[in-house]
């Protein structure tokens, strides 16, 4: 079994941040990665099962265990890569795409900010290859609301633990916060990556 190490951040330039924010939240990340690793090491191949039961069973409880933690994991490092202070005005491809889809930034920022005022977890610009169009969406929960053929553009954690420390509960401030240190040279690297190439036209090939 691979076991995976957490990944390091530098928040030296992230603005209307505190230190102590930013380390609780690393931590909070770090023991989703510790967990992963159990629960991958109790799912190893070749362990057998003694009871398998949709109502209680260790390996439902180990299922359920690594979507949840490895999508934290995903989210938390996708969170923190573009959560920088740097490069934090919209340019390149992103800009004209955004321009394109939601017809302003202005509308964008409004759109994407109201979603991450409407859920409990998570709120994602996303490329969906599926469907071949970009959509904002939004989860209560790390393993909630996933959306399969999807590629993670932008996202924002919009859990307490994000922002409470320095925040209270007006997640508003925060979410302007986050839009401040926004990275799109991350986001136009993230885009830069994508290969559009639709499943359908895949099973076509
Ligand atoms: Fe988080």
């Amino acid at each position: 079994m691979n076991y995976i190490n957490a990944k390091h951040y530098n928040f030296s330039n992230v603005k209307f941040f505190s230190p102590m924010q930013l380390s609780q939240h690393y931590v909070l990340y770090t023991r989703y990665v510790d967990s992963l690793n159990k629960v991958m090491e109790s799912l190893s191949s070749d362990k057998t099962y003694s009871t398998c039961s949709p109502n209680y069973s260790q390996v439902r409880s180990d299922q359920k265990a690594k979507t949840y933690c490895y999508d934290a994991v995903m989210l938390h490092e996708l969170y923190f890569e573009n959560l920088t202070g740097r490069n934090t005005k919209m340019y390149g491809q992103i800009e004209s795409l955004i321009n394109k889809i939601f017809g302003s930034y202005e509308n964008f920022i409004d759109k994407f900010k109201c979603i991450g005022l409407s859920m409990h977890g998570w709120v994602l610009l996303c490329y969906d290859r599926f469907r071949d169009e970009y959509c904002i969406y939004g989860q209560d929960s790390h393993d909630e609301g996933i959306i399969l053929c999807s590629e993670p553009l932008i996202v924002m954690d919009v859990y307490e633990h994000a922002y409470m420390m320095d925040y209270g509960i007006n997640r508003s401030e925060y979410i302007d916060a986050f839009i401040a240190n926004l990275d799109y040279s991350i986001v136009n690297k993230r885009l830069s990556s994508l290969i559009f190439e639709k499943p359908s036209n895949r099973l076509n090939a």
